[in-house]
């Protein structure tokens, strides 16, 4: 036995992350650790990494009761942990980040920058990650930062690794690269914990599972005696039915023209359009320019030929101030940076981008700003202690919610949604689900960049494909998930990449 967890306790303030957090978990052992959104995942991690101190309960480690007060010293007894979201600092360069705390020395003391770099960029080549060991970190898209912490963890070399949502930002290829990681652990006898809300991740890693409720552990034991549905009903405790399907409309006007955009040097020669109605997905890997696109189209990239137009008329969309008027709205992927004020109340981050519908001759209206923010917090499920609570203490999913809430207050017509439920649980993602497709009723077109598949699959009415930076495919109506990636993931000539690969 590696770790045990009996009965831990946990609160913030008025709030109370952790009832009875109950969990063990032995080596060579990959253990599932599932629950919806602020559920206590992460706290309970967090207290084991040394992170955080627990309030009341019992922590064995090998066998002896420890109770950690830094992360320094849960890492000097063998636990590492891949965080949700990034810890690290974002001004060092991708291998100081790596070796933070432990870098390789010279004889005098000296950090050994050489040997630093070559280590690190061999961890990432090992491992195939699109990184380079000198970039900065603060560069780097979500899925990058979630590579370097990856790497940081396999390099402290612990006994426990724990992964809390390690694939929520990444695409197929880095995800088999993270099962393969874990599973190369495992087989090392180390203890894996691993939390994730893609349920399709489960049968094909995990060897035990522990499910949280609203802090506390209600089911713990082997996969294989539970079905995604015995899983589900543990975490919501209820029957849970949901599986998504979306009645197409038939399109409207359209709204959106997009014509030969091209940004240096990535997007090239981008045309496609959108129409009232439609829920269009956009397919690609990593790197392929689907956020370049949508940040270009909200204005934060200068746009440098083409032509955009919104209902009929050209639109010249300089800044995001000019894409808000012009009726677009933008859901980032990178919810911490650009998505929240996270040092700001949840009901101001509801209605900032729509302050015109809570403020009556310019004087904001507080009371209009409740009923939102709780209307919003009910329909979405947030787990907030009230609209007061600072968006940068929500738990990971529930900061997600909020970010999209704000824009679906407002009056955009023309959404773009970036990844929007990266790291959701299921009821919310069904949840999130409908009020695109609410929107899409009442008139809006969405396009929706999703990495996972089987999502675009199920609710988009066609689905765009982006390889290198141009549009390489489009999929109206029927198509499989096999025949997206191919578009996605080849070169127009198997040559060049036979090539590359060799
Ligand atoms: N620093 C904090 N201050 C106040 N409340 C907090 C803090 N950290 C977490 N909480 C609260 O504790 C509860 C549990 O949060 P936690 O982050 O552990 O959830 P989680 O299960 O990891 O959820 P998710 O799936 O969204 O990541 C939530 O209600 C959250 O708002
Ligand atoms: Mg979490």
């Amino acid at each position: 036995m590696l770790l045990q967890l009996k009965s831990v306790q946990k609160h913030f303030g008025g709030v109370v992350a952790l009832r009875a957090g109950n969990l063990d978990v032995s080596t060579g052992e990959v253990h599932l650790l599932m629950g919806e959104n602020g559920a206590g995942k992460s706290t309970l991690m967090k207290i084991v990494a040394g992170m955080l101190e627990r309030d009341s309960g019992e922590m064995l480690w090998q066998g002896r009761s420890v109770k950690f007060r830094s992360p320094a010293e849960a890492a000097s007894q063998g636990i590492a942990m891949v965080h949700q979201e990034s810890m690290l600092a974002p001004h060092l360069s991708v291998a100081e980040n790596i070796f933070l705390g432990r870098e390789p020395r010279l004889p005098l003391g000296w950090v050994n920058r050489r040997a630093m770099m070559q280590r690190a960029q061999s961890i990432i080549e090992e491992h195939h990650f699109p990184l380079q060991a000198a970039w900065r970190v603060d560069k780097l898209s979500p899925a990058g930062k979630q590579m370097v912490e990856i790497c940081r963890a396999i390099q402290q070399g612990s006994s426990l690794l724990i992964f809390d949502e390690p694939t929520s930002s990444l695409s197929d290829a880095e995800t088999q690269e993270v099962f393969r990681i874990v599973s190369t652990l495992r087989a090392r006898n180390v203890g894996v914990i691993y939390i994730t809300h893609r349920l399709e991740e489960l049968r094909m890693i995990g060897d035990r599972v522990t499910v949280l409720r609203d802090g506390e552990t209600v089911h713990s034991g082997p996969l294989a005696d539970l079905s995604i549905n015995d899983i589900i009903r543990h975490m919501v405790g209820r029957e849970f039915t949901s599986i998504y399907t979306r009645a197409a409309l038939p399109p409207g006007e359209e709204l959106l023209r997009v014509q030969h955009l091209t940004r240096q040097p990535l997007l090239k020669d981008i045309s496609f359009s959108l129409r009232a109605g439609e829920i269009v997905g956009l397919a690609g890997l990593i790197g392929a320019g689907r956020t370049e696109l949508c940040r270009a189209l909200f204005g934060l990239d200068a746009i440098h030929h083409g032509v955009v137009t919104v209902s009929g008329r050209d639109v010249r969309i300089r800044s995001p101030r000019d894409a808000v008027r012009a009726g677009l709205a933008l859901i980032p992927e990178d919810r911490q940076r650009a998505g929240l004020a996270t040092a700001l109340p949840i009901s101001y981050n509801f209605t900032m981008a729509s302050l015109n519908h809570v403020s009556r001759f310019g004087f904001l209206n507080h009371a209009a700003e409740r009923s939102i923010a709780a209307d919003y917090t009910a329909r979405l499920r947030i787990r907030a202690s009230s609209g007061k609570q600072l968006a940068g203490r929500l738990s990971g999913g529930n900061q997600q919610k909020v970010a999209i809430a704000k824009w679906l207050v407002g009056r955009a017509r023309i959404f773009l949604f970036d990844e929007p439920t990266r790291g959701i649980d299921v009821g919310a993602k069904a949840e999130v689900f409908e009020m695109m497709d609410e929107l899409a009723r009442g008139g809006a077109a969405i396009l929706m960049v999703s990495s996972e598949m089987s999502e675009l699959l199920e609710v988009a009415d066609r689905i765009l494909v982006m390889r290198q930076g141009r549009l390489s495919g489009e999929f109206i109506g029927h198509c499989t998930q096999e025949q997206i990636m191919r578009c996605a993931a080849f070169e127009s000539s198997p040559a060049t990449t036979e090539e590359q690969a060799g």
